[in-house]
């Protein structure tokens, strides 16, 4: 046993945040590129650089067998239709499964395939657990009105691999449609933009 660890922390699961741990937060311009309507992202910048999202993480241990966890807390909000949400990764180790438990507020996890053919929409709020099972893009999305918070728990090998979102982003999107969140595909609310924009 290696009582050398990190064995306890506390986690405010209001705040969002394991206490005494560094909070890093995301900003709007961290999310440039991500939602899908730009001039409301353009439009929400110029008003500001609000935080969308912070985590605090343990991340001490780093031998073969050995975990990772980090908190997190999305901020209620949407640019445009699209809800606040953390940027998204796989694991930069890809077999790398992770799982979620929910604290507080409303979210849900998208999870996709890495051709975006096969997706999920799994509900995270309190008192839920969800598998993010490993090579599987895992983005979280806050579709309520207060804070949604959470912790991860993954692989300390696991790392995150953000490039390849940044290259061609989830294939997916969560949007507000009369008052309710709803999964589309990212091509079929692209076109619902360019429409409305013409009208
Ligand atoms: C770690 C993990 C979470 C996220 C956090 C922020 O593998 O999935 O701790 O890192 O929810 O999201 P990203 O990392 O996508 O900015
Ligand atoms: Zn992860």
């Amino acid at each position: 046993m290696e009582l050398t660890k990190e064995l306890f922390t506390r986690l405010d699961p209001t705040a969002g945040v394991i206490e005494g741990k560094s909070v890093s937060a995301r900003r709007l311009s961290d999310l440039k590129g991500l939602f899908a309507d730009e001039a409301a992202f353009d439009q929400a910048l110029q008003e500001g650089d609000p935080v969308i999202y912070e985590t605090s993480g343990v991340e001490s241990a780093s031998g073969e067998g050995d975990l990772h966890y980090a908190a997190g807390k999305i901020l209620p909000g949407k640019i445009g239709r699209e809800y606040f949400m953390t940027k998204g990764h796989y694991h930069a180790w890809k077999p790398a499964a992770e799982v979620y438990i929910g604290f507080q507020g409303r979210g849900v996890m998208l999870l996709e395939s890495e051709d975006g053919r096969q997706v999920e929409l799994v509900p995270l709020e309190a008192n839920s657990i969800v598998y993010v099972p490993g090579n599987t893009a895992h983005r979280t999305i806050n579709i309520g009105d207060e804070p949604l918070t959470y912790i991860g728990i993954y692989p300390a090998r696991a790392g995150h691999d953000y490039g390849s979102i940044a290259v061609k982003n989830f294939a997916h999107v969560v949007v507000e449609v009369d008052g309710e969140p709803r999964l589309m595909k990212r091509e079929d609310f692209l076109k619902e933009i360019a429409i409305n924009k013409e009208l």
